[in-house]
């Protein structure tokens, strides 16, 4: 099944960056109706986002090509260097997570990438086929929505629950809500401005925290305070990376190993997980070649049955 809408945008990505065209291309001719219809779903809704708020499609695809550019060169600077060029989190405050301009089009580009990066639909993917094993989440909270698709699948799939949303980025977390609300129809969310270590400490039945972990600066009193806000059957879900930089990234993962030894070093025992490197190389190089590496992670508390 094609979709139309989103196949539009997908050639006007292709007609500006040719060099896209045959890893897209690829990628698309193994999907399944499943993907048809999210995609085109995203593209319809998008669609209505865009004009309700006088954005262009053009600025969309500027936005998921200058992400993919800055992506590459933070790439082949870390192959070389082996450290993240963003010295901390205070830094990507200042110039990313702050910025209307950086902020905005960085969103924009990141859900674009849910749909045309391999890795990025996998976990996605992996995201909702985790929920639909869940049915009675009271209460949800999701840290650092960003472009809000995670969140509104969550909202989608658990109509009876209370929702609230943390992000520290104001411009993220406007484009969150706008996407909420035009993509629920409306369903209720509390959103807040904050950094994730000044969270309160309410409990909740189901956790979502994805790529954030990456963004901080460290890591280990996060999951341990996330770990004790999880009601005794609750559950996190978590994606990070491994030697993967961007411009807001600060906190190095080097291995699917180190992220997994932290996560139990915070009391949790891992349900199920995925590790998708993006490039075709055996397990036992990628810490060695510096592979990046996409991570998802269903947790729950060490001790439960
Ligand atoms: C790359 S985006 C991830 C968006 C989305 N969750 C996803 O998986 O694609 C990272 C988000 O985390 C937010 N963030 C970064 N550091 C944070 C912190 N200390 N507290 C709360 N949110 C943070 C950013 O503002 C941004 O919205």
């Amino acid at each position: 099944m094609e979709s139309s809408n989103f196949m539009q945008f997908v050639e006007k990505v292709q007609k500006r960056d040719p060099f896209q065209k045959k890893a897209i291309n690829t990628f698309l001719a193994h999907q399944d109706e499943k993907y048809w219809l999210r995609a085109e779903s995203f593209a319809k809704n998008l669609l209505g986002l865009l004009k309700k708020n006088g954005l262009s499609q053009e600025y969309i695809v500027d936005s998921y090509l200058k992400m993919c550019k800055n992506m590459l060169s933070q790439q082949v600077v870390f192959k070389r260097t082996g450290v993240y060029s963003c010295a901390d989190s205070q830094t990507a405050f200042a110039n990313v997570y702050n910025s209307e301009t950086e902020m905005s089009s960085y969103m924009y580009g990141v859900a674009v990438s849910q749909f045309l990066w391999p890795n990025h639909y996998a976990m996605f993917d992996f995201f909702m086929d985790t929920i639909a094993r869940f049915s009675n989440v009271k209460k949800y909270l999701e840290i650092g929505p960003g472009h809000g698709l995670f969140l509104v699948e969550a909202m989608r799939h658990f109509r009876a629950a209370q929702f609230s949303a943390i992000d520290i980025s104001p411009v993220s977390l406007r484009i969150s809500k706008e996407i909420v609300d035009h993509f629920t129809g409306g369903q209720s969310c509390s959103f807040q401005i904050s950094d994730v270590q000044n969270l309160d400490s309410a409990s909740y039945d189901f956790i979502s925290m994805c790529e954030v972990l990456e963004h901080l600066d460290q890591t280990i009193p996060l999951l341990k305070k996330l770990h004790s806000m999880l009601t005794a059957e609750g559950h996190l879900f978590i994606t990070t990376c491994a030697n993967c930089p961007a411009i807001d990234h600060t906190y190095l993962y080097r291995s699917v190993h180190h992220i997994r030894q932290e996560l139990q070093e915070a009391g949790f025992k891992i349900l199920a997980d995925i590790s998708l490197p993006i490039e075709n190389k055996p397990e036992n190089m990628w810490e060695e070649e510096r592979v990046e590496v996409n991570y998802a992670a269903l947790l729950t508390h060490s001790e439960a049955k």
